[in-house]
C-alpha cells in the first residue's frame, strides 16, 4: 500500500479467493469498500462502531468487524464475505443449518451470526452450548431469534462433521 490515508490509492484485496484491485482512500471502512467498490452486499452496516457485528467477514479464517478495518490494512489477507461462503444452489454447511433451524426474522445480523459460526467451527468443530454462545455474545439480534440461531451452531456442526452441503447438489 502506499499513499496519503484520504487520497485514494491502488489496493489490491484478497477477496473470496480472488484479487481485486480498487481504488480508494487506505483508510476507508473495508466495509465500504466490499459493499461500494466490489459490490458485495452480504456484510451490513449497523452500528458503524464495531459493536454490533451486522458487518462481519473473516480475515484468514478470524471473525472481524469490517466497519472499524482500514481496507489499507487488509491487503494480503485472505478476506472472506457470506458472498464467499456457498450459494443458493449449494450453501455452505453453516448457511444450510440456519435454514433447517428456521433462524431468520429480519434477517439483518445473519451475515455476521453465519460467519462467526464459520470461525467458530474452525475453532472447535463440536462446540459446547457455552461456546456457541460465547462466540457469538457480541453479535446482536433485535429479532430475539437466539434459541432458534443457537440451534443453527448445533445443526451446523452436525452438517460440518458429516461432510453435507446443502442444495441439490
Ligand atoms: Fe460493524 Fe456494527 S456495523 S460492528
Amino acid at each position: 500500500m502506499s499513499g496519503t490515508p484520504g487520497r485514494n490509492v491502488s489496493l489490491r484485496l484478497h477477496v473470496n479467493g480472488r484479487v481485486r484491485e480498487v481504488e480508494a482512500p487506505p483508510d476507508a471502512p473495508l466495509l465500504a469498500v466490499l459493499r461500494n467498490d466490489l459490490g458485495l452486499n452480504g456484510p451490513k452496516y449497523g452500528c458503524g462502531l464495531g459493536e454490533c457485528g451486522a458487518c462481519t467477514v473473516l480475515v484468514d479464517g478470524v471473525a472481524a468487524r469490517s466497519c472499524v478495518i482500514p481496507a489499507g490494512g487488509v491487503e494480503g489477507r485472505e478476506i472472506t464475505t457470506l458472498e464467499g461462503l456457498g450459494s443458493l444452489e449449494a450453501p455452505h454447511p453453516v448457511q444450510q443449518a440456519f435454514i433447517d433451524a428456521q433462524a431468520a426474522q429480519c434477517g439483518y445480523c445473519l451475515n455476521g451470526m453465519i460467519l462467526a459460526t464459520v470461525a467458530l467451527l474452525a475453532r472447535h468443530p463440536r462446540p459446547t452450548d457455552a461456546q456457541a454462545r460465547d462466540a457469538l455474545s457480541h453479535n446482536l439480534c433485535r429479532c430475539g431469534t437466539h434459541v432458534e440461531i443457537l440451534r443453527a451452531v448445533q445443526r451446523a456442526a452436525e452438517l460440518a462433521a458429516s461432510g453435507i452441503r446443502g442444495g441439490a447438489g
